[in-house]
């Protein structure tokens, strides 16, 4: 199977993916041998800590190998194509975890049989949303549909992602984005037809929120993005998560997939304040991708 995005697993997988990574958070030692044999390529057009790293590490416990590949110097679509390199990995690899700028290259990357694994393209960014999730389950360990989520900011790969998560699990999100910066209209197609019935909320008036429990930010300017600065602080800069925010919406928790861009899209009070819980969800990265490993390669017997 391929997850290019959250569409590609059942409301039930997200679930289980979720309830997986709790378990071997507790209990690594009981998941060592899931990839034993195998090879993971990781193809990377776009920088990353998190991604990269967690990934690693994570193939690395569970018996695996991780090959790194940067694509400066596989040049895809240019040293050879997209299908090629994939038709190529599978020869010695037995799945492709890959960050892009477009998403259609990973739809060329599928050319092969092996599972490929999206680590952030232009408008999906699933392994993230998955650790937003949990992050947010193990703050609040009720049931997760009573709970008040808010995303500021554009809506990009991250957000979008978390959309699809929570249409899937029945949350209530509310987005909110300067006007012309909403999710891409396709993409809310998919939604409506996949989750008819979701409670995710688009609009662009910040001040028709009252309430928050999770104030979730990222970037106001993505990897690959173009806008100038000026125009982005210009149309942004209202929506800037900051300690008056949190007060005025009774946060309890700020959520960031970082890396963060001090003072713009959140302040320093707030990303080191005592609400943040952004380290919690770059550790949770770790688990949620070991538990979609686990439940392609030993589940699902890939
Ligand atoms: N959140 C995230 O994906 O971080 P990186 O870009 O560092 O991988
Ligand atoms: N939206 C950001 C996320 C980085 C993890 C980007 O695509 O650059």
């Amino acid at each position: 199977m391929n997850v290019l995005s959250l569409f590609d697993l059942s409301a039930s997988q997200i679930k289980h993916v979720l309830e997986l990574a709790g378990a071997i958070k507790v209990h690594p030692a009981g998941y060592q041998s899931s990839l034993k044999g195998r090879s993971i390529a990781m193809l990377f057009e776009k920088p990353s800590l998190r991604t990269r790293v967690s990934f690693e590490v994570g193939i690395h416990q569970l018996g695996g190998q991780a090959i790194y590949l940067d694509a400066q110097m596989v040049e895809p679509g240019q040293r050879e194509t997209e299908e090629d390199i994939a038709r190529n990995l599978a020869c010695w690899t037995q799945g492709i975890v890959a960050r892009v700028f477009k998403h259609d290259t990973l739809k060329q990357l599928t050319a092969s049989k092996i599972p490929v694994i999206n680590a952030l393209c232009d408008q999906h960014h699933p392994c993230q949303s998955l650790a937003d999730i949990l992050t947010i389950q193990e703050r609040y360990p009720v049931d997760l549909r009573v709970v008040d989520i808010l995303y500021l900011g554009e809506g990009n790969n991250v957000c979008q992602s978390l959309m699809v998560g929570a249409a899937a699990l029945d949350l209530k999100l509310t987005v909110i984005t300067p006007p012309q910066f909403g999710p891409n209209q396709d993409f809310m197609a998919q939604l409506n037809a996949q989750y008819p019935h979701h409670k995710v909320v688009v609009g662009t008036d910040l001040n028709a929120v009252e309430h928050a429990d999770v104030v979730y930010t990222d970037t106001w300017l993505s990897m690959g993005d173009t806008r100038s600065e000026q125009e982005t602080l210009a149309a942004f800069s209202p929506y800037q998560v900051n300690q008056a925010l949190v007060e005025r919406l009774q946060a309890t928790t700020v959520l960031h997939c970082l890396p963060a861009h001090r003072n713009h899209e959140v302040t320093d009070e707030v990303l080191d304040g005592p609400l943040s819980s952004v380290l919690q969800q770059a550790e949770n990265r770790l688990y949620v991708q070991k538990a979609l490993l686990h439940m392609i390669y030993q589940e699902l017997g890939a």
